[in-house]
């Protein structure tokens, strides 16, 4: 059975750092769905682009689209100046139903010889600047309760990579970010939700082997990002890894743990003992809100802590943690 192709007639999607790679291709795939684009990126096309061309990268992806009857506009603002890109939005088409904060940049160096440049140049373009587009569209979002948004990060936050402690850093903390935005946006109808993709672009020409990268089409993370986005989509608050047409959903686990006594007997010599109890998977839960605090119920039954001095329960309701 195949399924309604999913369309963006009428919606209008901002898409930050669109002049190449991964943002291009988002760009093209959904003029070609319907819906109205801003190009966003403040870059110069590469000279292989077009023949010499000392055109901007977001002029040469309008091209592109308005050549196959999209509709699109280009914008040359930093992220970091988001509000004026998603006002370049509204003043051309009215609403903004999408935004996809993909602008990025990289500094690599290992972490002895990183510099605070290098440190505040990666956070200011990917947390600063999702963070200023993200509340501009926000606004526009809360009026009209629908909105869309994905914000872009990576395997090298999720899970460490070498060389990348400021883009590690970054790209981690648009997870909590997304988190955050998704249970706070819920009610307005408002979902967000976060990609760590692989492919081949700019950015990972010089790190990948070529071998690798012709799997990992950019055209290939496209359609999650379709999928995400769309208005019949009830995912939010989710991470996606996606790669060469693979695509999962990672999630947070935690192991069951272990209650300690809380007297002169919780030494680091009883952490150590019952190390492998802290760390032993095979009873996990994956919790998804800061309520399920597995904990709290751990304690409650665990009755020599839950007992004040005169041998009372010590309860926990109502209470938020
Ligand atoms: P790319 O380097 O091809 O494209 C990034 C675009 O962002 C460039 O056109 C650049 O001019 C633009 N940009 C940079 N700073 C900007 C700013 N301040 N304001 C507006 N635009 C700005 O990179 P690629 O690979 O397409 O990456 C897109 C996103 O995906 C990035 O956030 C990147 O960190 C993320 N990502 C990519 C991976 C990959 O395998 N390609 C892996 C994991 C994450």
């Amino acid at each position: 059975m195949t399924s309604p192709t999913l369309r963006f007639d009428g919606k209008v999607v901002v898409i930050t750092g669109a002049g190449g790679g991964l943002g291009r291709v988002y760009a093209k795939f959904f003029a070609s769905s319907g819906a109205s684009v801003v190009v966003n990126d403040l870059g110069k096309a590469p000279a292989d682009n077009t023949e010499g061309t000392t055109q901007l990268a977001a002029d040469v992806v309008v091209d592109e689209i308005r050549r196959q009857g999209g509709t699109a506009v280009a914008n040359y603002d930093t992220v970091e100046n988001g509000d004026r890109i998603v006002q370049c939005a509204v003043e051309n088409f009215g609403r903004l139903d999408v935004l996809i904060n993909n602008a990025g940049i990289l500094r690599d160096r290992g972490f002895s010889r990183m510099s605070d440049a290098d440190w505040d140049a990666v956070l200011r373009v990917h947390v600063y600047g999702a963070y200023k587009t993200t509340q501009a569209a926000w606004k526009v979002f809360r009026k009209q309760k629908y909105g869309r948004i994905i914000m872009t990060s990576s395997a090298a936050g999720v899970y460490g990579n070498v060389g990348q402690a400021n883009y590690g850093a970054a790209k981690l903390a648009l997870v909590g970010f997304s988190n955050t935005l998704a249970k706070e946006g819920a009610k307005y109808n408002i979902y967000c939700n976060t990609i760590a993709p692989f492919a081949a672009s700019k950015m990972t020409e010089s790190v990948m082997p070529p071998e690798l990268l012709k799997l990992l089409k950019p055209e290939l993370v496209a359609p999650v990002v379709g999928f995400l986005t769309h208005e019949s989509c009830q995912e939010n608050g989710g991470l996606f890894e996606v790669a060469g047409g693979y695509v999962a959903k990672v999630r947070w686990e935690r192991s069951q743990g272990h209650v300690f006594k809380t007297d002169d007997s919780f030494t680091p010599a009883a952490v150590h003992a019952q190390w492998k109890a802290v760390t032993d998977f095979s009873q996990s839960n994956f919790p998804e809100t800061i309520t399920e605090v597995d904990w709290i119920q751990q304690l409650e039954r665990s009755k020599h802590l839950t007992t004040n001095a005169a041998g009372e329960p010590l309860r926990f309701d109502g209470k938020v943690v």
